[in-house]
């Protein structure tokens, strides 16, 4: 019998809490039987409850039918005795985070279901393969790690380990394409695709920071409305928990012997260590709760000049963007009629290197970020010494309706930065194998709700400018974090598809 063509009706669910109750209900309303097993007897009823409610308010919504609704609750067992998992043709293991609890349970499930049963972990940091190690046919093990909440997320990451079989897999994939989910192949690394990849977008905010280029909230507002991201990395880890973030961050980065691209700073370190975790405990990167905001999005910028103001700029180098400043009044004159000097940094460039580079006078200079433009939005930064001409152009502009944000020196300014990370470690993933492009681009828009994936961004900026745009940060900080990923280096280099297969 080919896998395509063996039965799957029944599943196992082990572990009862927020992701088992949600791999069931997912289950039970695409037709499948679930045995659902969890230790706790409290936990088993507490689960079935929600399970319930939230089957009932989909019948309520018309998504399902009320006979639906109950013939689905009708096929879920709860099982006290782990042995009442015995006709389960796949298992999924969904209890504590703790490797030596999952391996007891792999070892006692081998003796009570079919040899031919695939057994799941969903775990999201432990290796599969340690998991597996255990089992007397490690073949049967992978992992499907669903995200949370289970009925909602579309996403779902198959993990092959070292000794994962194809049918185990092909299994698994099924399992998933029958929930309804999109499903992506990924190696068992640590992170997988989504959490490993996810690290790019928080990481990079938090250094720039650290750096003291701007206050959470300018860098949240830069890329939720210049970058078109849902949320901003600062609102994201304070969302989902800085004891969720932190964690994953450690073991991505120890897991990739401290590859400083997935290096963390001092104050995701702190605010775990002072219990500040996000939303959960009404403080983390911001404050929440009664005369709080509860995702300020206002920066520290001035406001907007009056009507019929002035102002004279001169463009030191390049022409292409700035005619968006000329058509909101800026008037673009020579060099000894100026108020201040603009330029357009070279990818990667801050604006200490720029003004250094084209010999101008600090004091005068703004570096500006066109990225957004297109949304009327600008990023300006001024070199140290600077600071007064930018935020008076930044006044100047907002009077004419352009959406501002002034920053402290960086390479790459905000936006640009922040991808240039995401699409960089988006090639090295692809680079070592653990997940196709293709793969990467649907898992950061399904489970991260990215605007674009990474090698749609990579695309998007040209894969050129995103390598010249590491190069120069490699070489203007001196940080290893900032080289360039082999995979990107070279389509850059040879002008290729930044998907083209190895
Ligand atoms: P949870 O704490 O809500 O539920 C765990 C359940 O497992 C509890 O009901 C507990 O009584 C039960 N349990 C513990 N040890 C057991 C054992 N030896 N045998 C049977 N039942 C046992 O945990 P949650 O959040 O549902 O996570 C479960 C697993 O899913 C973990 O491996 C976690 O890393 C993973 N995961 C969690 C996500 C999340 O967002 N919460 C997302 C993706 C994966």
């Amino acid at each position: 019998m080919s896998v395509q063509d063996e039965p799957l009706d029944t599943i196992g669910v082990i572990g009862a809490g927020a992701m088992g109750a949600g791999i069931a209900q997912a289950a039970l309303t695409a037709g499948l039987r679930v045995i659902m097993h969890d230790s706790s007897a409290a936990a088993l009823a507490k689960a079935r409850g929600e399970i319930h409610s939230r089957i009932a308010r989909l019948a309520e919504k018309g998504q399902i039918t009320a006979a639906a609704a109950s013939e689905a609750e009708g096929r879920l067992t709860l099982a006290e005795r782990l042995q009442e998992l015995a006709p389960a043709q796949i298992v999924i293991e969904a209890i504590v985070e703790q490797l030596e609890p999952k391996q007891r349970l792999f070892t006692a499930l081998e003796d009570i279901v079919s040899p031919a049963t695939v057994l799941a972990t969903n775990t999201s940091s432990l290796p599969v393969a340690a998991i597996a190690r255990v089992c007397r046919h490690r073949d049967r093990v992978c992992g499907l790690h669903f995200f949370n909440p289970v009925p909602l997320m579309r996403l779902v990451e198959v993990i092959r380990a070292t000794d994962t079989s194809e049918r185990a897999l092909a299994r698994a994939l099924a399992l998933a394409e029958r929930l309804g989910k999109t499903a992506v192949k990924v190696r068992d690394v640590p992170g997988f695709l989504v959490n490993l990849l996810g690290r790019a977008y928080i990481t990079e905010a938090l250094h720039i920071q650290h750096e003291g280029v701007a206050p959470v909230a300018t860098i949240d507002r830069i890329m939720r409305e210049a970058a078109g991201f849902r949320m901003g990395p600062f609102e994201l880890m304070d969302l989902t928990g800085i004891d969720v973030n932190l964690p994953a961050t450690r073991v991505v980065y120890e897991g990739f012997q401290h590859d400083p691209r997935l290096k963390t700073t001092a104050l995701h370190e702190s605010l775990f260590a002072a219990g500040q975790l996000g939303r959960k405990t009404g403080r983390g990167f911001y404050e929440y709760g009664e005369g709080k905001a509860a995702s300020p999005s206002e920066d520290d910028s001035p406001g907007a000049a009056p009507a019929g103001a002035q102002l004279s700029a001169w463009v030191a180098e390049g022409a292409q963007g700035f005619e968006f400043l000329a058509e909101h009044g800026v008037r673009l004159v020579a060099k000894d009629q100026a108020e201040m000097i603009l330029v357009r940094p070279a990818p990667g460039e801050d604006a200490a290197s720029a003004a250094a580079r084209l010999r101008l006078e600090p004091a005068r200079v703004v570096a500006v970020d066109f990225l957004a433009a297109d949304k009327g939005f600008l990023t300006l930064m001024p070199p140290v010494g600077g600071g007064a001409a930018a935020r008076r152009l930044a006044a100047f502009l907002r009077g004419a309706g352009v959406a501002v944000a002034v920053v402290g020196d960086s390479p790459a300014f905000v936006a640009p930065r922040i991808l240039a990370m995401v699409v960089n470690l988006a090639c090295e993933v692809a680079q070592l194998g653990i997940g196709t492009p293709e793969d990467i681009d649907i898992a950061m828009r399904l489970a991260q709700n990215y605007p674009r994936g990474p090698f749609e961004w990579g695309e998007w900026l040209g894969a050129e400018r995103v390598h010249d745009t590491l190069r120069r940060m490699q070489e203007i900080t001196g940080s290893d974090r900032y080289r360039p990923s082999l995979w990107l280096r070279r389509r850059a280099l040879l002008a290729l598809p930044l998907r083209a297969p190895p």
